[in-house]
């Protein structure tokens, strides 16, 4: 596949197979910058750590399937390519209090906001969408993952009980959209 990221700004597409998704990253890694921050949404187990798993082995992160794991617990990972190039991997969700967005002033932000601000990184932060409004502008990849339609119409409308703590499907065809706003505001 060919992204027309770069001219579109936005891409939506289907990866029903981890092969797709690893097309659809070939194609963004030339577009991706040292100092770019990434956005990733997406409800539970659509993908996000996934995302940046095959992504950190298509950047060259040695053994990345099995070093590149969930920072769920560990809130913020770092990955070397071999390139030199360093990958930051944070994670937001255990950050919710219940309200559905993070203070300003808790310390992992204070410390992500310097990473991004330093320009040194890729910085790639599932569940941004849990940081607080004044960081719309710190992204400049918006990554929304969603279980996407696969076009039999067979698509979960999560009451069928067929598992997944929010009732999705896991084997569920996955939609991938990448947002590009490179000319975003910086913190
Ligand atoms: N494009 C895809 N095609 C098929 N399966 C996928 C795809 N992306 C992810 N998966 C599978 O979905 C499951 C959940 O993925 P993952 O843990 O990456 O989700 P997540 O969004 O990081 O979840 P969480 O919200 O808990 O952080 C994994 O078993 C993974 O292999
Ligand atoms: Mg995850």
């Amino acid at each position: 596949m060919m992204l027309e990221i770069s001219r579109q700004r936005k891409c939506s597409v289907l990866c029903p197979s981890l092969p797709d998704l690893d097309a659809l990253l070939a194609d963004w890694v030339p577009l991706l910058c040292r100092g770019d921050a990434v956005a990733l949404t997406g409800p539970l187990g659509a993908g996000k750590t996934t995302l940046v798993q095959r992504l950190a082995q298509a950047l060259g992160v040695p053994a990345a399937a099995s070093t590149v794991t969930s920072p769920t617990f560990a809130l913020m990972n770092d990955y070397q390519t071999q390139s030199g190039l360093g990958i930051v991997h944070v994670d937001l969700y255990r950050l919710d209090d219940g309200t559905g967005q993070i203070p300003e002033s808790e310390p992992v932000l204070m410390e992500l906001e310097e990473i991004i601000a330093a320009r040194q990184h890729l910085v790639l932060v599932e569940w941004a969408d849990l940081a607080p409004a004044a960081w719309q502008g710190y992204w400049q990849w918006y990554v929304q993952l969603d279980y996407g339609n696969d076009g039999d119409d067979n698509v979960s409308d999560g009451s069928d009980g067929s598992d997944g703590s929010d009732g999705k499907d896991p084997s569920e065809v996955r939609q991938v959209t990448l947002l590009c706003q490179k000319e975003g505001p910086r913190p």
